[in-house]
């Protein structure tokens, strides 16, 4: 069994689909295993995404997953981070495949809804940053 960080971001928050995506996951098989509702503050949302830090787009996203509550999970399946990007889609909606999240809800390529690890490294680094007690 593999574990991922999944966050509903706050587009998708703010139009109350947590309910909606929740049920995507599990309906592909991820098992919640931890899940909370938070608000970061931007200089948190630095951290989370320093790996973009020279990217054009940094300070935006920064700004945006800062804006509003998230909710951050810890999702579980066999190959789940593989499993995640498949369905969370395409980083911009417009180029996701039907039945994925974010060609579902997406709205663009920042409020894209859903975020999801990339790799076994950032998946556990992630998972420590939010949910390291
Ligand atoms: P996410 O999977 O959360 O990881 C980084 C985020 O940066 C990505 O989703 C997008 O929402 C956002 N982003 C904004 N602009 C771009 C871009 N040009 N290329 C990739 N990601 C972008």
């Amino acid at each position: 069994m593999e574990q991922t960080l999944s966050i509903i971001k706050p587009d998708a928050v703010e139009r109350h689909l947590e309910d909606e995506i929740k049920q995507m996951f599990l309906e592909k098989g991820f098992k919640i295993v931890k899940e909370k509702k938070i608000q970061i503050e931007k200089t948190e949302a630095e951290l989370f995404y320093q790996v973009h830090q020279t990217k054009p787009f940094y300070n935006d996203l920064c700004t945006y997953l800062s804006s509003g509550p998230i909710v951050v999970m810890i999702i579980e399946k066999e190959n789940a981070i593989k499993e995640n990007r498949n369905l969370m889609g395409a980083t911009n909606p417009k180029d996701a495949e039907e039945g994925t999240i974010r060609k579902k809800y997406g709205i663009s390529i920042d409020k894209n809804s859903v975020h999801g690890s990339d790799s076994v490294e950032n998946a556990k680094k992630e998972i420590d940053f939010f949910f390291k007690d």
